[in-house]
């Protein structure tokens, strides 16, 4: 393949560059993975109504956001395990993410930790949270407050992990299983092999303690201890501790986004997690339609974003913003950190187009009149 030029032919490469039990990990779904095709049919089916002989000779994406400008409406959104893409993904994502102006999330269940990931980078960083047990979770909450994470984003569709059954042909997780399928898989990726000796295998950076040395433990505690009561008393008990922005991810319902609201969230996400739970919702696009954000709040989507036309049909739905899952880790898989930065200058580039053929030169003033 020669020079790639869209997400897809990121995605393409990144295929080829890590073992298939890993590529799985990232591209797979819940149960036959209707849900992540879903997401991408919703957002294909979605027209634009382009305004003609307006001036667009110069041209603004930047999206007001919070108390500030984002240069780009986009966010990376939390992917845990990155660093089975990659060794030092979450380093590589953060300052990709800083590089472009937008705010980086970095996982519970991330490779590198919270300290790790405060050191590499000072651009925005947010930190995703997983109710694991509500001690670890207030140490986690605590540890990012310290870093300087100021933004805090608890995901609320993950009672329980989603049935990824590639995940588990494959016996996929950390630590690394050397099934016999996932050694032959590494055997043919000998550049990934070597890169995760070199730099030792993924552990869960933020879970490693004097309790939980070793990346199996570490394993335990991730897939053992997740509070499946965690419920709206608990969110407003959150609501009260964190001194700082309170994003909920993971909701699909207006009501359940009204109620976020009331809770004091000053934003939610809504998101399928990329079709990687329940798999026959709605797509979060669809979703979007039907919720509001009071003034002052944000709604950001994400799920099956792959063009810079799907975050402009996103932004004239009402979004104020869109989480990245997927689409860096192909970069990421692909040219490491260089990769991230041109998969956010793709998005960057193909929303400019958008946005010109479609008479509409600031992002800021998009709406449903652009839609057909
Ligand atoms: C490999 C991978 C790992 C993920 N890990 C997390 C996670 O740790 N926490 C979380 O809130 N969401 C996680 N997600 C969901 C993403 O944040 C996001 O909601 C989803 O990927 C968006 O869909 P897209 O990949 O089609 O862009 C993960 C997604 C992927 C693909």
């Amino acid at each position: 393949m020669g020079r790639p030029v869209s997400v897809e032919d990121y995605r393409r490469i990144a295929a080829r560059r890590l073992p298939r039990a890993v590529f799985d990990y990232v591209e797979g779904g819940a149960g036959d993975e209707r849900g992540v095709a879903r997401n991408r049919a919703a957002l294909e089916r979605i027209l634009l109504s382009p305004h003609a002989l307006a001036d667009v000779s110069s041209r603004d994406l930047s999206v007001p956001f919070f108390d500030r400008r984002l240069p780009l409406p986009l966010v990376i959104g939390p992917t845990g395990l990155s660093g089975s893409v990659r060794p030092g993904a979450d380093l590589m994502l953060a300052r990709a993410a800083a590089r472009a102006g937008v705010p980086f999330v970095l996982s519970t269940a991330s490779t590198s930790s919270i300290e790790e990931v405060a050191r590499a980078s000072d651009g925005e960083k947010w930190f995703q949270l997983y109710v694991l047990n509500r001690d670890l979770a207030d140490s986690l909450t605590r540890r990012a407050l310290d870093a300087g994470f100021h933004t805090l984003v608890l995901t609320v569709d993950v009672a329980v992990s989603g049935r990824r059954e590639r995940d588990v042909r494959n016996g996929f997780g950390i630590p690394f299983r050397m099934t016999p399928g996932f050694v032959a898989g590494c055997a043919v990726r000998p550049a990934w092999s070597l890169s995760q000796l070199k730099h030792g295998l993924p552990q869960f950076g933020n879970l490693v303690s004097a309790q939980a040395k070793d990346a199996s433990s570490q394993a335990l505690l991730m897939l053992r201890q997740m509070d499946a009561s965690f419920s709206w008393d608990d969110l407003e008990a959150l609501r009260a501790r964190w001194p700082h922005r309170l994003l909920v991810k993971g909701i699909m319902r207006a009501e359940d986004a009204e109620r976020c609201f009331a809770c004091g969230a000053d934003g939610v996400v809504i998101s399928n997690h990329g079709g990687r739970q329940v798999e026959d919702t709605p797509a979060p696009i669809d979703v979007l339609a039907s919720v509001t954000a009071p003034e002052g709040k944000m709604m950001l989507v994400d799920g099956g974003f792959r063009r810079g036309a799907d975050v402009v049909k996103a932004l004239a739905l009402g979004a104020n913003g869109v989480l990245l899952g997927r689409a860096p880790l192909y970069g990421l898989a692909a040219r490491g950190e260089a990769g991230v930065d041109e998969v956010i200058r793709i998005f960057q580039a193909e929303m400019d187009n958008t946005l010109a053929l479609i008479g509409c030169p600031r992002a800021e003033d998009l709406s449903r009149d652009f839609l057909a």
